[in-house]
């Protein structure tokens, strides 16, 4: 007996092989630092016992893989401290400095499985990380029948590379409830996200309960259902009900910071000023500096804003705080007093972004003010609001932080910037010595289309998961220490719903939480590809919605030295076979083969292009007007003869 447990002990720690996840079907996202495996498998008991000593924290981990265990296996699951456990949750005696305080190291043994890490947050994350190794019915909502629970034998050190990774959804625009966003954060913490930033007033709604400004959510939280191209619909009549939205009262947001706290989340509040804020204006039009905004309304999608201008926007009606009224500074006092008691995260973030300056112009009390101060600009008036919003916060125990357009004019002293207009704003903040997170629009904005506009629900930019995939928050010569981290932004203009929600969030989040958590040599996109397409399985399991766009072909057209279109056809992915018709045949693998940039055949109307993987079907069928490519080729558009 002892020579056979000295054999497993020497097995298992002399013949671990270094691997990439991948090794025996592992696939693990975000990827670990150092996974090493060794031949066997870890057979869950029929009776599964969870060792959690410690404390409140890490019996809460333990509970809720207990939870999970039960559900999907049906089999026996308890907690206690049973020092022959089938898993150990344990946290250092002596700090192990190489994995910090969100880091762990996971080891399954043929006998049991140990997690151990310096701080609860730690145990929490290698607890995702070995979800992630058992079947992918572990993610399932019933216990699952002829499942073989086992596991392979490994050995992992983890821990991430920023400190911030975070998500931003936005309630504002659509509301959703607090049951929402609990799975919100349940799909989350799954990929190591920490940090729920949570965008909680804009034009279209006032979404947290403030009891001494009871107006913001009795008004500011209705508008009128429409649906079609958001910003586009027609001005609601007078009589419409506005019965559109809903809010958080306190103790909604008190029990999902709890909620997030037992996940290791922390929820970032934005309240968005001095722009964005017709919600709180038609609340309490006396915080504009516009005569007429007491008839004004919260928006139901209609159009306010002229985004032609390249100086920035125009605003056909006044959406702003007006920064010369003390009565704003006294509301803000009010609004932070409460919202610094409810969040315990230490910054709150006030906005800043997009905010129209042209009603400004127009205003006396603006231009008393600027001549009474000595401010030149408009977005030196809007550096002399940030400032002051920036005391409030501080004066409130918080950190004050903004979207990058708070460097116009001049940045507030202690100010950390969230760069969203590309990286330049954040690499300009962290240059003068200030706190950074990194969300450009290029890699991080969720919101954006993911395939083709012919076959995405329409939004104005495309960010493919292959992009998303590059993101590098670290700029070159930029130093480290004042890049805190980074997020994905998920506007929600276009989402009604929990299912489109998802569509839109994942697998590109999936993405981002590899570049914010793994080593930057770890990353490579083929097999993070290959990674995706596994936890497809998983999250069908867990009946979570994501998109396979990954899978879609991608156009481009060209015009040739003669004016004429070329196209070139090509996919996100390896290994995939193109097909294509310009006959308005329904393409298969029976038609021709994309090999080389394409002409389009005299008086061809449409191409049809599908995508294949060993013989099947894998992308959608995509039908491209050829007319759409000679737009997108700067070529004239052909008059089309009517279809008889
Ligand atoms: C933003 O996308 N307006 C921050």
């Amino acid at each position: 007996m002892r020579k056979s447990i000295c054999f497993l002990v020497s097995v298992f720690f002399l013949g671990h092989i270094l691997a990439q996840s991948g090794d025996k079907g592992i696939s693990i996202i975000p990827e670990p630092v150092s996974l090493k495996t060794v031949a066997g498998v870890y057979k869950l008991p029929s009776n599964i016992v969870i060792d959690a000593k410690g404390n409140k924290e890490v019996d809460y981990t333990a509970r809720l893989l207990a939870k999970q265990l039960a559900l999907a296996t049906g089999h026996k699951v308890s907690v206690n401290n049973s020092a022959s456990a089938s898993i150990r949750l344990l946290l250092n005696k002596t700090s192990n400095p190489i994995i910090g305080d969100e880091g762990y190291t996971l080891d399954v043994r043929p006998t049991h499985i140990i997690i151990k890490a310096n701080k609860p947050a730690g145990l929490f994350y290698g607890v995702q990380t070995l979800l992630q190794l058992m079947p992918k019915e572990i993610e399932g909502k019933a216990a699952a029948k002829n499942v073989a629970w086992q596991l392979p034998l490994v050995s992992v050190t983890d821990y991430p590379r920023f400190q911030w990774r975070g998500l931003m959804f936005d309630v504002a625009r659509h509301f959703f409830t607090k049951e929402q966003v609990k799975d919100f954060i349940d799909q989350m913490v799954k990929y190591k996200f920490n940090l729920l930033h949570m965008h909680l007033t804009d034009d279209e709604g006032w979404r947290i309960e403030i009891k001494s400004l009871p107006k913001l959510t009795s008004v500011g939280a209705w508008n009128v259902k429409r649906v079609g191209y958001f910003g586009t619909f027609a001005p609601p009549a007078a009589d419409e009900p506005r019965d559109y939205g809903g809010f958080y009262t306190q103790d909604d947001i008190r029990e999902l910071v709890q909620y997030a706290k037992e996940r290791f989340v922390n929820i970032l509040p934005e309240i968005d000023v001095p722009g964005h804020s017709l919600a709180a204006v038609a609340s309490y039009p006396e915080l504009s500096c516009t005569p007429g905004a007491e008839n004004y309304k919260v928006r139901s999608g209609e159009e306010i804003m002229d985004w032609s201008h390249p100086g920035g926007p125009v605003a056909l009606l006044d959406n702003t705080l007006c920064p010369a009224n003390d009565k704003v500074y006294e509301f803000l006092d009010k609004v932070l007093t409460e919202v610094a008691q409810l969040f315990p995260f230490e910054y709150i973030h006030m906005g800043g972004d997009e905010c129209p300056k042209n009603f400004w112009e127009k205003s006396d009390a603006i231009k008393v003010l600027m001549q009474k101060e000595g401010i030149k600009t408009m977005e030196g008036m809007q550096s002399y609001f940030e400032k002051k919003v920036e005391k409030i916060v501080e004066s409130k125990g918080k950190k004050f932080m903004g979207w990058d357009e708070i460097l116009e004019g001049g940045l507030a002293p202690n100010a950390v910037v969230m760069s969203w207009r590309g990286m330049k704003g954040g690499i300009e903040a962290a240059k003068m010595g200030h706190g950074v997170v990194m969300s450009p629009t290029n890699f991080a904005y969720l919101d954006y289309m993911q395939s083709d506009d012919m076959v995405e629900p329409h939004v104005y930019a495309t960010l493919r998961l292959k992009t998303a995939y590059e993101f590098e928050p670290l700029p070159d010569g930029v130093d480290p220490k004042f890049i805190i981290g980074g997020q994905g932004n998920l506007w929600s203009e276009q989402l009604y719903n929990v299912r489109h929600m998802q569509y839109m969030l994942w697998p590109r989040g999936q993405a981002l939480a590899e570049c914010l958590w793994s080593p930057k040599d770890k990353k490579n996109w083929d097999w993070f590809a290959k990674k995706t397409e596994k936890n497809f399985e998983r999250m069908d399991e867990g009946q979570v919605k994501y998109s396979r766009a990954l899978f879609d072909q991608i156009f481009t057209a060209k015009k040739d030295a003669k004016d004429s279109l070329q196209i070139l056809l090509s996919t996100e992915v390896n290994g995939l076979d193109i097909y294509y018709t310009f006959d308005n045949s329904q393409p298969d693998n029976f038609f021709p083969k994309y090999e080389s940039p394409l002409s389009v055949p005299k008086e061809a109307v449409m191409l049809k292009v599908i995508t294949y993987r060993n013989g099947k079907p894998i992308g959608r069928q995509i039908d491209m007007p050829i007319n759409e490519l000679r737009k997108r080729a700067g070529l004239k558009i052909y008059g089309i003869p009517k279809n008889e």
